[in-house]
């Protein structure tokens, strides 16, 4: 059931994305645009856009756009995240990274135009939503990806490893909060956001789910099997990278990603059988493989 949700969430933001670049010159950086948002991926920020939204209802062409947003400013994220000068990884979804495809201008400059379509996206005549819940989504998604959210983030976590001294626990809860928490957070609130609703359980469900997502990722990159992973693996661990692995050990992070996810789930108690595919995906984040 929950693979189909996913499956078919994953089917219906990448034919919006299709659609747009159905017109689009053909050009060597639409390629490597269309390559680092359309090949393979989880989709788990559409898939929380999606679930978030049937709790209140949403039109889903409304829905399809706000998916297809988030995962273009993620794919721009990975894209500059691989870059020789980031965390120099040639291998992303288990295919090349852009830049080793192409090369690191192009790598830069695709990133660069999927967070600007990102932004389209969400400011598109054909999103028929209320110009303030438009600009309220705009004004949110810049604030998530910005200078206090995901760039903040990965400022941080390039910081750390130059560190001398030891990175303490809630160092690393606030750097990952930033660099991962807060886009899956926009993506698990923009049901909400859309719907014009107050809400605090999303909020809850998406903190716990956040850490936990990023928790997982830090014990992949230490257990996880290239084939299986899509990315080279021991990477973080070869840097030296300050993690919450590297902190507390693997049966910790384990028992603690055990634990949020649990929190994740209570919190969505008041939507009841509606949040069911988040209560889910929560589930699947805490056992995932890649
Ligand atoms: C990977 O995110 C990068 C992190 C934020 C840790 P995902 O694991 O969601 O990547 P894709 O989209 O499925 O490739
Ligand atoms: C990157 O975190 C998160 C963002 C791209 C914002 P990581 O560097 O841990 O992600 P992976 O492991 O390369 O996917
Ligand atoms: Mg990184
Ligand atoms: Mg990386
Ligand atoms: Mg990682």
């Amino acid at each position: 059931m929950f693979e189909k949700k996913l499956h078919d969430c994953k089917h219906k933001t990448e034919a919006r994305l299709r659609h747009r670049f159905a017109t689009v010159p053909e050009s060597n950086i639409k390629d490597a645009i269309s390559y680092a948002v359309l090949n393979g991926g989880k989709r788990l920020r559409a898939f929380l856009v999606w679930e978030s939204s049937s709790i209140f209802d949403i039109d889903p062409v409304a829905v399809e756009h706000v998916a297809a947003a988030v995962e273009c400013l993620h794919a721009y994220s990975l894209v500059h995240d691989d870059l020789p000068s980031m965390d120099n990884d040639c291998l992303r979804r288990g295919l090349p990274t852009v830049h080793v495809k192409w090369d690191e201008a192009t790598a830069i400059l695709a990133g660069d135009a999927l967070q600007s379509l990102s932004f389209e996206f969400l400011s598109a005549e054909d999103l028929l939503l209320n110009p303030t819940v438009k600009l309220n989504l705009i004004n949110t998604l810049a604030e998530a990806s910005g200078m206090n959210g995901m760039v903040l983030g990965q400022m941080q976590d390039m910081l750390f490893e130059q560190r001398q001294d030891h990175v303490r626990v809630d160092e690393i809860s606030a750097m990952q909060n930033n660099k991962t928490g807060k886009l899956l957070q926009w993506s698990a609130k923009s049901g909400a956001v859309m719907a014009q609703k107050r809400d605090s359980a999303l909020e809850s469900y998406s903190n716990s789910l956040g850490l936990a997502f990023q928790i997982t990722d830090d014990i992949l990159d230490i257990e996880g099997l290239s084939d299986e992973l899509g990315k080279t693996p021991r990477k973080d661990l070869i840097a030296g990278k300050a993690t919450f692995v590297s902190l507390m050990g693997l049966d910790q992070a384990k028992y603690e990603v055990k634990v949020l996810i649990s929190k994740a789930c209570d919190a969505l108690d008041e939507y009841g059988s509606k949040a069911e595919g988040l209560r889910e995906l929560a589930k699947y984040i805490g056992s995932r493989k890649n």
